[in-house]
């Protein structure tokens, strides 16, 4: 007896059966995530027993002490083993975590991370010069800790790892969305766990402005709908993720990008107003008033205060997306400009890059800007943050800038961790210099607002960005994307043993969907589906701050399992696609799990206006996944596709490629494949 429930069951578990062995081996498997810049393996390995002992025979803090603490916790609820509750300064422990000292006061880019970590089977030994590279050896100790089916074990390696990049960061936006302060602290606790070291928190924007001010309480008071972090909570965010080795650079975009500023302080801006929070998405073209003595005084007062809260040398100034409109429209901003021989409001804007420059060196900071700022005016102690393109990052390096590079980590794109992973801050054909790679100081991933919310959202960043995490952390040459997913799969259940979402929100948003438990049809369609990217989400969707994220859509997971599990089966295939006995079934139970859920969703669809959208992406699935089968056939060579079979199944891809209820299929291009190779 087969049903449609346990049809979808059958096609999962062939989904996942070559990224999770039933009955792991007593090898080593290498599951670590980031992987480690040397690693050697010997014969043997230490049982994870309740007779583990701790010691810190050198340096500890309480930040080292937590640390430690946390590490023991997560393995005990891993293994299920008692933890030692009790840390000795003993050399002779069986877990030894040997460390200089503390590490600098405020982390800096130049923080020393690197630890090595030894396992014998007698002895695990960390050995860190600071408590920062002590936690990133922590955090390899868990990824380690694995069972051959009946103990827990670590392996026997050697270890010596230090980060390729030394800024590897994750930007949040909370401005189009705010995110509250357990969202932030979880998603700090992920980043922790592949070794991320900046999260930059993009705090104001049109539309809302996210920290409380005390000095200038109308900023938040009338800038944020009530939602805005209270000084103190901001606080315990910088504490929580020094915890962890994280640095926080808070960005405060301008001067575009500040409608939300000027709901209560209207004089910022060249126009009396009044101002409204922004509630539409995209450029706007209202901005700072750059020829005014008051906004610079503004800053330098508001600038010293967020100094007390981030002590991070570093402030993000933004700078990106300033049309210039208003101020084009302004007589008294186009009589300055005369004054000062500005040709461009981009010239206008470099003079206010260069004013906010040096309010950021008065209160000890270095300026971070998006990469409009990069003008020949600006100083070279400005960095650039590259969003448009590698090469604007490249193009800085060799005009003396430090940069970072952005463009390729759009996690709004929906692009896969693929796509993301091979994209390389610094390949070796980047055309640049020794000296000029050094200044190329590494990356960060971006979570754009506009369109997740505090239940989506870790389903956006997680699991995708570990995969860049790696990029940023491990050596240029390890690019196996194979390997990267088969961990990746095994990273994502570790993301979520920290309490993130990124898994168990699609079974939760299916069912708010669908109004029942029953969702396991559903989930097979979800399988096969994925977000389209922003910029057809926005004008498929009209979206706007105020536009409730609860469709389809938003419950599916961007590079779900399935997409490079189809991918992967169809390549091996195609290499002997008569012969070939492995992947064929596999791909004939997917395909199968696929048409049987159909009727079921469709009759769940008549239940729910939300989900009866997506009916013509179900009706599509059903037909794609009969070409696959029959695709599968053909090739075997047990059957002969019919005239026109070819035309016309190459047509139906197609036609499900077009913009449909804001959902993709995942399996177009291996599809396209099979079918495509058919005599
Ligand atoms: C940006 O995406 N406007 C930095």
């Amino acid at each position: 007896m087969k049903t449609l429930a346990a049809a979808g069951i059958l096609a999962m578990a062939a989904l996942t059966s070559s990224t999770l062995p039933l009955h792991a081996q007593a090898a080593f498997v290498n599951t670590l995530m980031p992987q480690p810049a040397h690693l050697t393996t010997a014969a043997g390995s230490l049982p994870w027993t309740d007779s583990i002992t701790v010691g810190v025979p050198r340096f500890h803090d309480q930040r080292l002490d937590d640390a430690i603490a946390r590490t023991l916790e997560q393995i005990e609820r891993k293994t299920g083993v008692h933890r030692q509750r009790s840390i000795s300064t003993s050399g002779d422990s069986t877990l030894v975590i040997d460390v200089d000292g503390a590490g600098e006061a405020i982390q800096s880019l130049d923080e020393n991370e690197s630890y090595t970590l030894t396992a014998t089977p007698s002895k695990v030994t960390i050995h860190a010069a600071t408590v920062v590279g002590a936690m990133r050896g922590l955090t390899t100790l868990l990824q380690l800790v694995q069972t051959d089916g009946h103990t827990f074990f670590v392996p026997a390696v050697s270890i010596d790892d230090s980060p390729r990049f030394r800024w590897r960061g994750l930007m949040i936006d909370v401005g189009r969305h705010f995110e509250p302060v357990d969202v932030i602290k979880r998603n700090l606790d992920a980043m922790a766990a592949v070794k991320l070291n900046v999260f930059h928190w993009h705090l104001t924007e049109d539309q809302g402005f996210r920290i409380e001010s005390k000095l200038f309480p109308k900023l938040a008071g009338e800038g944020s709908d009530g939602l805005y972090y209270t000084q103190d909570q901001a606080r315990e965010i910088v504490a929580y993720a020094r915890a962890r080795g994280i640095r926080v650079v808070p960005e405060f975009d301008m001067p575009g990008h500040t409608r939300a500023w000027l709901v209560g302080h209207p004089e910022l801006s060249s126009d009396p107003g009044p101002y409204t929070i922004r509630r539409e998405f995209g450029v706007e073209e209202v901005a700072m008033d750059p020829t005014k003595e008051s906004t610079y005084q503004l800053l330098d007062a508001f600038f010293g205060e967020m100094a007390t809260i981030f002590p991070d040398p570093y402030l993000h100034l933004g700078g990106d997306e300033t049309p210039g409109t208003q101020w084009k429209n302004s007589p008294h901003v186009v009589e300055f400009m005369h004054e000062h021989n500005f040709k461009t409001t981009e010239e206008l804007q470099t003079y206010f890059s260069q004013r906010v420059l040096e309010l950021a060196k008065k209160h000890g900071k270095h300026m971070v800007g998006w990469d409009e700022i990069l003008n020949p005016a600006l100083p070279t102690d400005a960095i650039i943050h590259s969003w448009r393109g590698a090469q604007s990052l490249y193009d800085a390096a060799q005009r003396g800038y430090q940069g970072i590079l952005s463009q390729p980590y759009y996690l709004d794109g929906m692009k896969s961790a693929e796509e993301h992973y091979l994209a390389d801050p610094l390949p070796a054909s980047a055309n640049l210099t020794p000296a000029q790679r050094q200044l190329v100081l590494g990356g960060e991933v971006c979570m754009w607002g506009e369109h997740v919310n505090q239940l989506s959202i870790d389903s956006r960043i997680w699991p995708r960005t570990a995969a860049v995490a790696e990029r940023f952390w491990s050596p240029e040459s390890v690019t196996d994307v194979d390997d990267m997913y088969r961990r990746l799969a095994v990273e994502s259940l570790r993301i979520e043993a920290l309490g993130l979402t990124q898994i168990t929100h699609e079974g939760a948003a299916l069912r708010e969907l669908a109004g029942t438990e029953e969702i396991s049809a559903l989930r097979t369609f979800s399988s096969a589906l994925q977000p389209v990217p922003f910029g057809e989400r926005y004008r498929g969707q009209h979206t706007d701050q105020l536009t409730p994220l609860d469709n389809l859509v938003d419950a599916i997971r961007p590079d779900p399992p399935s997409r490079h599990q189809v991918a992967m089966l169809v390549r091996d295939l195609l290499k002997s696609p008569k012969t070939n006995t492995a992947a064929r079934p596999q791909l004939k139970s997917i395909f199968q799990a696929w048409a049987d859920c159909v009727p079921a969703v469709e009759a769940q669809m008549n239940r729910s206006p939300l989900l009866a959208e997506a009916r013509p992406r179900a009706q599509q699935l059903a037909g794609l996944a009969r070409t696959g089968q029959q695709a599968l056939d053909y090739l075997s060579g047990a059957k002969k596709a019919p005239a026109g079979w070819k035309q016309a199944k190459l047509a139906e891809i197609e036609e499900a490629r077009k913009p449909q209820v804001l959902v993709r299929f995942t399996f177009l291009d291996p599809l396209h494949d099979l079918v495509n190779a058919v005599q």
